[in-house]
């Protein structure tokens, strides 16, 4: 005798076979602009193409703060995603609470100790073993101009701090905003840690603000980078409080305003609104810094589970984030580069290019260093001290000497 099943239960079956066969990640991440909206979709596919299901857990706001503070209670209360946008020193210290689940077999199986750089690998394990795969490595250091805005201005883009405040001069003097910029204490700090390698260079970037020596911070060249720092407010305009970085980048793209300090997930923008690298818009380093790279690794750590279709469903979402295909098609989108070695370039554009260039060139330099600025370098502890001083001293008119007291106070009671 045949069984009949009504429709609505086939329905659920059919709803719930899939999902129960191959598993579910729940993702948490901050990727809600429309260029990281597209990079982040390409996963979600490759995923549904190997039969796993996506709970998107997205959490807006650049930096990715509010995301980190929404895992923290998550995780407190006993239901922590599957897998989470976690980045540089934070993966050490999820580790160290136990609450990460090895991925160790997929890596082997995979060799990603020979395909990943070392300065990305390292940070993925924990007590040897990788519990997070990264995504990509994007490069903080740029400076993004519209070409159009500068012609009309007669100005030129700049590659020194100093020439900046000329030409920013010219910019907003043609009736432009010389600077978009987005007032949130993370955008603040991207700015302050370029102003920080570019003024002070690749060995104080890392003695004051990665190792946090002391006599660093409290040193003639902080001051000079806070007086530089300073110079900048008059570049940004009255709006720029609250405002989030995807909203200052298409100022430039716009041609509202000439230039934005941001790290190359601008380019993703930039790529959305339909522009190409070189023409319509233009990458130069950060000003000074051209031989120099902070780099910020986005990279998904994973948490235990207690259901074993979920820990399959992880290892598929790990296998997957190193595949040749997705690193290519994900950074093509996302405007950072691939953290998978010796990937085909020519897909890639000229700002790619400049990437992949600086960061082999400068780790034989030396001027390879992590971003404070993006939870790559110090604790979170110190790492906030540092934006809130950033911050505080942005938005009022403290002197150069307050921003250096100040900052060298707020590091010292972090640590
Ligand atoms: C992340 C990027 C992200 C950016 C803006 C950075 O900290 O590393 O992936 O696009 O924040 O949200």
């Amino acid at each position: 005798m045949k069984t009949k099943l009504t429709g609505l239960a086939l329905a659920t079956m059919m709803a719930i076979a899939p999902s129960a066969q191959a598993g579910e990640v729940e993702v948490l991440h901050w990727w809600t602009s429309g260029g990281e909206a597209k990079s982040v979709d390409f996963l979600k596919q490759q995923l549904a193409g190997s039969g796993v299901d996506w709970v998107d857990f997205a959490v807006a706001g650049g930096g990715g703060e509010s995301a980190m503070t929404v895992l923290k209670s998550r995780a407190i209360s006993g239901n922590p995603p599957t897998a989470a946008q976690i980045k540089g020193p934070d993966i050490q210290d999820w580790g160290e609470l136990g609450f990460l689940s090895s991925i160790d077999d997929v890596a082997k199986a995979n060799n990603w100790d020979e395909i990943l750089p070392e300065v990305v690998s390292d940070v993925m394990k924990y007590k040897g073993e990788y519990v997070a795969a990264p995504v990509n490595v994007h490069r903080v250091n740029w400076l993004w101009a519209n070409p159009e805005v500068f012609r009309k201005a007669g100005a030129t883009i700049p590659t020194t701090w100093d020439d900046f405040m000329v030409q920013a001069k010219k910019v907003q003097d043609a009736g432009y905003i010389a600077l978009a910029h987005g007032g949130q204490a993370w955008q603040d700090a991207t700015i302050f840690e370029a102003v920080v390698l570019g003024v002070g260079g690749a060995d104080y970037y890392n003695k004051a603000f990665v190792q946090t020596d002391m006599d660093a911070l409290n040193s003639a060249t902080t001051k000079e980078v806070f007086e530089t720092f300073g110079k900048l407010r008059q570049f940004i305009d009255i709006n720029s409080p609250g405002r989030d970085w995807n909203l200052a980048t298409s100022m430039v793209i716009k041609g509202e305003a000439g230039m934005q300090i941001m790290g190359d997930w601008a380019k993703g923008e930039f790529k959305v609104a339909g522009m190409n690298a070189g023409t319509d818009y233009v990458c130069v380093a950060a000003p000074g810094t051209s031989g120099a790279y902070t780099f910020n690794v986005d990279s998904f750590a994973f948490f235990n589970q207690s259901d074993a279709e979920n820990t399959k469903a992880q290892k598929v979402m790990a296998k997957e984030i190193l595949s040749n295909d997705f690193q290519r098609v994900f950074n093509l989108n996302k405007g950072s580069i691939p953290a998978r070695l010796g990937m085909a370039r020519t897909e890639f554009d000229s700002c790619a290019h400049d990437s992949m260039d600086a960061f082999v060139s400068s780790s034989a330099t030396g001027g390879l260093v992590p971003s404070f600025a993006h939870g790559m370098a110090v604790s979170g502890a110190i790492s906030g001290a540092i934006s809130d001083s950033a911050t505080q001293f942005f938005n009022s008119d403290d002197t150069a000497d307050q921003g250096v007291a100040q900052l060298v106070a707020a590091i010292a009671a972090a640590k």
